[in-house]
């Protein structure tokens, strides 16, 4: 008989856990405590493996799509019925933590063990997924796997996208042994029936408040641009001020332009950055010729938004014009906020009472796999506290009664969608 999700024993084995999120943080691209796993590097590879084995081990068998994402299905009583998702990334940025995606991941394997052990018999199917390349590192663009999976980048926009040395998404992947078209990687509709996405909350919020959980009902929506800039370069001895074009002090005006637009927006939500600045040929002695940046902008609402980057690209249009450098200001992406879903919102919440953990519905500031997945399905993230609200650093924590209480939230809230 399956139990009714209320009246099941959920013991999450938090000792495991923790141990499968520090050996995870050990494969990485620098030494510990920093965590580097860039998209298809030899670290997210061996990242890759152990996620297949942590799959494993929860009793799961893994599967691939052609960009890598991997899928790990436990069938229900209904296979036909459309199954409910969780999962996150584990790629981490250079210099990040443990914590990032790898607690949606493993925690997600570990709710599913936890159910199964608990005796639960699943009617929808539970799926757990790793998305490839949540992070934008390596071509600049975030959210690449569920981005196809929800259709929401065209396979040729996808095909067109190179990294910093020119290679191609299809051949990195193809490296990686990620084979099949990427039209296949796209969802058929109605794949999921519901998408539940734990994570750490990577801001002060939930700590400040001493809340154990957040239920995310809006998650805010990312753009960004590069700018290329060409000026002249020259000796920086002989050529005098009067007559440079020097591209780097037109991107630094640029970049003051993002924070000025970001601050004075009206909008406490928006926020803007400029993560990447590099110059040619980057010498002491010589005149910037060239200006390479990436503009990072969000908010939870599009009108604050747009209106920051009207103002931004006039400062930047202003600026070149005054130092006689071309510009090309091109967008990398633009994507609208996420809605929570309201009643798989309802059933976290309530799970969240009956365990006795207070709940705060919340906005995610940062980006998720879920900005995609709700496109696709009914969508919520169950957030927990994370340090200082540290993130995107080695210093990024989260204590194990946290995640574990996530964990636990997550398999009830995935348990009652089940049924
Ligand atoms: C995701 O890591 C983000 O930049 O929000
Ligand atoms: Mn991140
Ligand atoms: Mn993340």
């Amino acid at each position: 008989m399956t139990p009714a999700s209320s009246d099941l024993k959920i013991e999450i084995d938090s000792a495991g856990l923790k141990r499968r999120i520090d050996e995870l943080a050990l494969i990485s691209e620098a030494p510990a405590p920093v965590v580097t796993r860039v998209l298809f590097s030899e670290a997210d590879l061996r990242g890759r493996q152990y996620v297949r084995e942590a799959a494993l081990s929860a009793g799961l068998t893994p599967r691939e799509d052609a960009v890598g994402n991997i899928f790990a299905r436990w069938v229900g009583s209904e296979p036909g019925l459309a199954a409910v998702g969780s999962g996150s990334h584990t790629d981490a940025i250079p210099n990040a933590g443990r914590y990032d995606g790898v607690v949606g991941v493993l925690g997600a394997f570990e709710a599913l063990a936890a159910l199964k052990r608990a005796g639960f018999r699943p009617r929808r199917s539970l799926e757990v997924v790793m998305f490839t390349a949540e992070e934008p590192t390596r071509f600049g663009l975030g959210c690449l796997g569920s981005r196809l999976m929800a259709g929401s980048i065209s396979v040729e926009k996808a095909q067109a996208l190179r990294d910093r040395e020119g290679r191609s998404l299809d051949e990195l992947r193809l490296a990686a042994g990620c084979t099949g078209s990427l039209e296949s990687v796209r969802l058929p509709g109605g794949y999921y029936h519901s998408f539940v996405e734990l994570h750490i909350e990577q801001g002060p919020i939930l700590e400040q408040r001493k809340m154990p959980i957040g239920i995310v009902e809006r998650i805010a929506g990312p753009s960004s641009y590069r700018v290329t800039l060409q000026g002249e370069g020259g000796h920086a001895g002989a050529v005098l001020m009067p007559v440079r074009h020097d591209a780097m002090l037109a991107g630094a005006e640029i970049a003051l332009a993002v924070e000025r637009a970001a601050r004075s927006s009206g909008s406490p939500d928006t926020v803007g950055t400029v993560g990447v600045f590099r110059i040619e040929p980057g010498a002491v002695n010589s005149v910037p010729f060239k200006a390479y940046l990436e503009i990072d902008l969000r908010d939870a609402h599009l009108d604050s938004r747009s209106k920051a980057l009207a103002e931004i690209r006039s400062a930047a249009e202003d600026a070149c014009a005054r130092r006689g450098v071309t510009m090309d200001f091109e967008e990398i992406n633009a994507d609208p906020p996420a809605v929570g879903d309201q009643k798989t919102i309802e059933i976290a919440e309530r799970v969240c009472a009956e365990l006795g953990l207070r709940s705060l519905r919340m906005v995610s500031r940062a980006y998720h796999d879920s900005l995609f997945m709700a496109r696709v399905s009914p969508t919520t993230m169950i957030f927990i506290p994370c340090l200082n609200g540290w993130s995107h650093r080695p210093e990024e924590f989260a204590t194990i009664e946290h995640i574990a209480s996530g964990a636990a939230v997550l398999a009830h809230t995935m348990a009652r969608l089940a049924v």
